[in-house]
């Protein structure tokens, strides 16, 4: 940017998104904000696992609408799924055998790693963690390992791939959970891009997932939260874990201990804000949102197909993974220079992310569609 002051540069690499919050959300900041003005509403400490009436529509909306028996009291809301699928390892054991993706959204490994839990490393990859590899051979959704794990990290639809999970490879990593005594640890932030209905949204769709899974949500991408921070994750009652002696521990009453000694909850006119989403104005405000930026990624995959580009990603996800058949970095050098935008190296997200560059949806259409015809006049 310092050297060509006159040509900006067009930013499609950070998933942040661009577009303000959904009037709902905002109204019941507002209303909130007046609640905490005056005496008799005004609000300290509040639960630190969540006010029951965000609790409460995060089960109906999310789950007993989509046929998935999932209590109020098993959802603990928090500042951001970041934050929980960091700490949640804290719960387990230092000698937890953790399965992760590559590539990867990097808190899962990073996490992991500065707990002390991987390894050594060589050549990029810890001697302690057990890699699954998404490649163009899988469709990039790895399969089952042959081998045990204890933890397993899944998210659907991936970051950066974008690619979507469909029932049967979920209830085979069910299955797999069930049979290894392991736990799925499914992060499915960006399940409000799903379009294709014969995709599952939660892993509770998958029958036998509340015995072997805790799942990560988040607001941020659903409804422009990254700045105003709300998520949460669910730790469902009859999850257990087994310890060296094959004893048994139930992991929501564990994790219930470390929210309520580590954090002190989610202000409650964010909450609020949060809870306006749930209401009908809320479901379609957050939908056009969604399906805005999803525009941006069907213009994406189309000028990408026109390159000649292999991708995946983009119709039930903000992402679009490009098959650049070189190096990653190489591949970002080009498009920074010739056509001055902003991609994502996917080496930068493990080993298997080579060859491969991340392009975010998120951003205007005009800013979309500059870069895209920019990025068409830089491969000619
Ligand atoms: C897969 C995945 N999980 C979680 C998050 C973080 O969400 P939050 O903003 O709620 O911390 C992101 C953000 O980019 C993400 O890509």
């Amino acid at each position: 940017m310092a050297a060509n002051p006159s040509k900006p540069l067009i930013r499609l690499g950070i998933g942040d998104v661009t577009e303000p919050l959904p009037p709902v959300c905002v109204e019941a900041l507002h209303a909130a904000t007046a609640e905490m003005a005056q005496r008799s509403t005004f609000r300290g400490y509040g639960p630190e696992q969540g006010y029951p009436f965000l609790r409460e529509a995060v089960a109906q909306h999310d789950y007993a609408a989509r046929g998935c028996k999932i209590e109020a009291d098993e959802i603990f809301i928090s500042d951001g799924a970041k934050c929980d699928c960091g700490n949640i390892q804290e719960i387990f054991a230092a000698d937890t055998r953790v399965a992760i993706p590559d590539p990867v959204y990097p808190v899962y490994l990073d996490t992991n790693v500065m707990a002390g839990r991987t390894g050594d490393n060589a050549d990029g990859r810890y001697s302690g963690v057990l890699y699954l590899d998404s490649t163009p051979a899988n469709g990039y959704v790895p399969a089952v390992p042959g081998v045990a794990a204890d933890l397993v990290y899944l998210c659907f639809p991936n970051n950066p791939t974008g690619a979507v999970a469909t029932k049967a490879q979920l209830q085979a990593w069910v299955a797999y959970a069930r049979k290894n005594q392991a736990i799925l640890l499914y992060d499915s932030a960006y399940e409000a891009y799903i379009r294709d209905p014969q995709i599952p949204h939660s892993i509770y769709e998958i029958e036998g997932a509340r015995d072997v899974a805790i799942e990560f949500r988040s607001f941020s991408k659903t409804a422009g939260f990254t700045g105003t921070r709300c998520a949460y994750t669910v730790v469902p009652k009859n999850l257990m874990a087994w310890d060296k002696a094959g004893k048994q521990h139930a992991l929501h009453p564990l994790w219930n201990r470390r929210q309520t000694t580590k954090f002190n909850g989610v202000a409650y006119p964010i909450q609020k804000a949060a809870a306006a989403i749930y209401t009908e104005a809320g479901k379609q405000q957050t939908r056009a949102l969604t399906d805005f930026y999803l525009g941006n990624a069907k213009l994406i995959r189309e000028a990408m197909g026109k390159l000649g580009l292999k991708c995946v990603g983009g119709d039930n996800a903000p992402y679009i993974w490009v098959n650049t058949g070189r190096d990653s970095w190489e591949f970002f050098d080009l498009l920074l220079n010739q056509a001055q935008v902003v991609c994502t190296p996917g080496a930068g997200f493990g080993r298997c992310g080579e060859g491969h560059v991340r392009i975010s949806a998120f951003n205007s259409r005009e800013n979309v569609s500059n870069a895209l015809e920019r990025i068409a006049a830089a491969l000619k």
